[in-house]
């Protein structure tokens, strides 16, 4: 069986490209390599952006560069004979879609409709990565307190809640899009495609900077001794899902292939605070974190718990590795890099 991953040399690319490799497919990326996040996110070792890349090239794994906002680079790969086509590719985060809204747009609508004509024109099935965000923060007005964390009442959020509340970010508005379009191309054209809305992803090769990917940016920073930044309250949660999980439901999504919208993320059982967080990584690693609180970000969503239960009876996916075996392998995997990190501000 073939695999195409665009986005194969970010971090849920990466890690999916190795995942499929062990199912025994065979696999072929596809990346821009950009470096617009990684500029601003304070790395200086040029060798950070390519690493990923030469970890594919050692496992023997093809890599295309090109972008899937070039129509006719993508529609040459139609002569190619792929069974599955997972889209990591993306502009991922909010701050910066607030930034260059036109990048975001192009990137995550028009690029994503290049993604989903392949698999139409292949008739194949197309994975497509949404985001929790699309709910919206109207999610913040009805929270509780604890002394670590925030709480919500229900505990976990499913699929019919309403979308779109409170402010709206270009990166809602293109996350959106991009559901629809997927929609769009089962009812009008049959293709099987699945929607993620992924909670905050963790787990090695996530090098992870101010805008996103906060789990390895606190281990990153904390290991190098830097300052952490946390916007808003501490008391934030996120049903944290480590990414072989993640590159599990794709597999499941191939197997099963129920095409829709799935609430993607650890579950109850996964919900943790940043500030949970952040002891159990200074416990582990025995660095006392500096914290700098900075007031809420626009667009910020302070609570977030996927209710799991439709992937769990649609595509039998569940996750498996709990927040402290996740974390400890997240750690792991920095220490044995820090060189990646050297020079970060
Ligand atoms: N990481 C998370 O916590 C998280 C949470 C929710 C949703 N998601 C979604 O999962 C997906 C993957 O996220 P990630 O964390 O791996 O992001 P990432 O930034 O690590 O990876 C994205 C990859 O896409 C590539 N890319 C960007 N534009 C491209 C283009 N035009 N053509 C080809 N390649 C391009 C980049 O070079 C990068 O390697 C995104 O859609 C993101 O919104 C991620």
């Amino acid at each position: 069986m073939k695999v195409l991953i665009t986005g194969g040399c970010g971090f849920l690319g990466v890690n999916t490209c190795e995942y499929f490799q062990n199912l025994g497919w065979n696999v072929t990326a596809l990346d821009n390599l950009t470096t617009y996040e990684m500029n601003k996110s304070g790395y200086k070792n040029p060798e950070a952006r390519v690493y990923t890349y030469n970890y594919l090239k050692t496992l023997g794994i093809d890599v295309l560069i090109g972008d899937i906002r070039n129509e006719q680079f993508m529609k040459k790969l139609k002569s190619k004979d792929f069974d599955y086509i997972i889209n990591c590719a993306a502009q991922p985060t909010m701050t910066l879609a607030i930034e260059n809204p036109v990048l975001d747009m192009q990137v995550n609508i028009a690029g994503v409709i290049n993604v989903l004509e392949l698999g139409r024109r292949l008739d194949i099935p197309v994975t497509l990565c949404s985001s929790i965000h699309v709910y919206g923060n109207k999610l913040n007005q009805n929270l509780k307190e604890t002394e670590t964390r925030f709480m919500s009442v229900p505990e976990s959020i499913d699929e019919n809640e309403p979308i779109l509340t409170g402010d709206i970010t270009p990166l809602h508005v293109s996350k959106r899009a991009m559901e629809l379009y997927g929609l769009c191309y089962t009812n009008t054209y049959g293709l099987k495609v699945g929607i993620f809305r992924f909670t905050g992803l963790y787990g090695p090769m996530q090098l992870a900077g101010a805008h996103h990917g906060w789990v390895s940016n606190f281990i990153i920073r904390t290991l190098l001794h830097l300052p952490i930044t946390i916007f808003g309250s501490d008391k934030q949660v996120r049903d944290i899902l480590y990414v072989t999980d993640a590159s599990r439901v794709f597999q499941k999504f191939y197997e099963h292939s129920v095409p829709g919208i799935y609430n993607t993320g650890g579950g109850i059982e996964s919900a943790v605070s940043l500030g949970e967080t952040l002891s159990f990584i200074a416990q582990t690693t025995g660095v006392k974190q500096e914290i700098i609180l900075k007031p809420a970000r626009f667009g910020d969503l302070h609570y977030f718990v996927c209710n799991i239960d439709k992937a769990k009876s649609q595509l039998y996916w569940e996750p498996l590795v709990k927040p402290t075996e996740g974390l400890t392998l997240t750690m792991n995997w920095i220490k044995k890099h820090l060189d990646l990190f050297e020079g970060m501000k």
